[in-house]
């Protein structure tokens, strides 16, 4: 287990860069395999969940040669095989092994995925999508055999915008017989740059970013090269950072169109910011006002920033009203904010703040990815030392951030403890 440990209250000064995007490079790199071709992804994070990737996709016989912040992937290779349930385990990204498989061989044998525990996680949506397409679907306990001997096009519309139904749609459909349609698609911004991928591969897409998509599919796909797009949840987490402890802390490599909700909810709360083209310039925020935030898909406010933001709701004057909409068990932090002196009242997915409220020191354990953010934003903020269990979790999706932290001014380290 790594712990992770911060000496809090400093003032944080500084630049920090924003890394590829995390849920978007989970999904270019399965699709990589769709062709036999070499595909290059520049951007790429260092984080856990890549590396997890590259383990399944060299078991399936891919070359996957990662060298300063690019992957190249050569799948001339590749083989259809059961991707083993320890690997499948690993990640929730394991499920677009699915679709890429059922696009290249018509055939997929896949376990379940892993990923945090924030809710249930079906993936009954990605199922109706292939099922739609003419794939015939057992379960054989946790592992699901798919069959599609004839891939065809489809309309289908999602009971919801589901980010990974419709990536792993798009992944079967571009190499199936015919036009696929996926109405009420996720439009989320890493939907846009799977999209583009594809079309450099070869594909027919059109409408990726709003909610209908129509793919047209082709019989082949061909190599190519993209870059990962800037990741906004690392963006809005270290925005959210400047406005508990920044002097002045620079955030840069921003898409600032992609975080509209987030700059939207500061000005709500008068936190003040500039932005200046890729760079957002932030100070810690005096007399934040209480806002009430609820988590809604893009472009509303982003589940994965919901945690952290909830941090600056212990800094704001009055009462704050917080609800997730996405994930039934996002809210494993709270305990952990009230033990450092929040006053939170939360009833399953809603949370009320009452603040302003000075944070101290604690041992803590983050529950997940961004609640394990979460616990580090309110660590740099608190005074005195807080001990941060279960900081694996955090490594999942924020690449260097001991590093970027301490660059800036943070008294933070980790370490592996047994
Ligand atoms: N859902 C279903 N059935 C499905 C698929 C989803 O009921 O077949 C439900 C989920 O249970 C959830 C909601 O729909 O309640 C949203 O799920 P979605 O499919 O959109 O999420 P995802 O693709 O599994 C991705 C990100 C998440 C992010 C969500 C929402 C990846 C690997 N994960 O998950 O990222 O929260 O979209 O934006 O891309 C994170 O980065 O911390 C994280 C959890």
């Amino acid at each position: 287990m790594k712990q992770i440990i911060i000496k809090g209250n400093k003032r944080l000064t500084g630049t920090i860069r924003i890394g590829g995007a995390k849920n978007s490079v989970v999904a270019l790199m399965p699709a990589a395999l769709l062709t036999d071709g070499v595909v290059k992804i520049n951007n790429v994070p260092s984080i856990s969940d890549k590396d997890a990737l590259v383990q399944i996709m060299e078991l399936l016989g891919a070359d996957v040669k990662c060298l300063r912040g690019s992957a190249v992937v050569d799948s001339k290779n590749v083989h259809n095989e059961l991707v083993p349930e320890n690997l499948s385990r690993k990640l929730r990204a394991s499920y677009y092994f699915m679709g890429v498989l059922l696009g290249r061989y018509k055939h997929a044998e896949v376990y379940l995925p892993g990923g945090c525990n924030i809710g249930s996680r079906p993936i009954d949506q990605h199922l109706k999508g292939f099922s739609a397409l003419g794939t015939e679907i057992t379960r054989d306990g946790d592992k699901y055999i798919l069959d599609a001997p004839d891939l065809h096009g489809a309309d289908i519309l999602l009971d919801f915008a589901s980010v990974g139904a419709t990536i792993n749609i798009m992944f079967a459909a571009v190499l199936a017989k015919g036009t696929t349609r996926i109405r009420n698609a996720a439009c989320e911004t890493e939907i846009v740059n799977i999209a583009d991928l594809l079309v450099k591969m070869g594909a027919k897409i059109d409408g990726a970013g709003t909610s209908v998509i129509t793919i047209k599919g082709v019989k082949k796909l061909h190599g190519a090269q993209i870059k990962v797009i800037p990741d906004r949840i690392e963006a809005g987490t270290y925005i959210i950072v400047g406005a508990l402890t920044g002097d002045n802390l620079v955030v840069s490599g921003v898409v600032p169109s992609h975080l509209l909700a987030l700059f939207n909810k500061l000005d709500d709360m008068n936190v003040k910011y500039k932005i200046v083209k890729d760079k957002v310039y932030i100070s810690k925020a005096t007399r934040v006002k209480a806002s009430n935030v609820t988590t809604l898909v893009y472009p509303g406010f982003p589940t994965d920033l919901g945690q952290p933001i909830q941090v600056l709701l212990t800094q704001a004057k009055g009462k704050s009203k917080f609800k997730e909409t996405i994930w039934e068990n996002r809210m494993g932090h709270v305990p952990h904010l009230i033990k450092m002196g929040a006053k939170i009242s939360a009833h399953s997915t809603t949370a009320i703040y009452s603040g302003p409220t000075e944070l101290h020191g604690e041992e803590i354990t983050a529950t997940d990815l961004r609640g394990g953010a979460a616990l580090v934003l309110a660590g740099l903020l608190a005074e005195g030392t807080t001990i941060i269990n279960d900081a694996d979790y955090i490594l999942r999706g924020y690449e260097r951030i001991i590093q970027k932290l301490s660059k800036v001014g943070a008294n933070i380290e980790i370490k592996e403890i047994s």
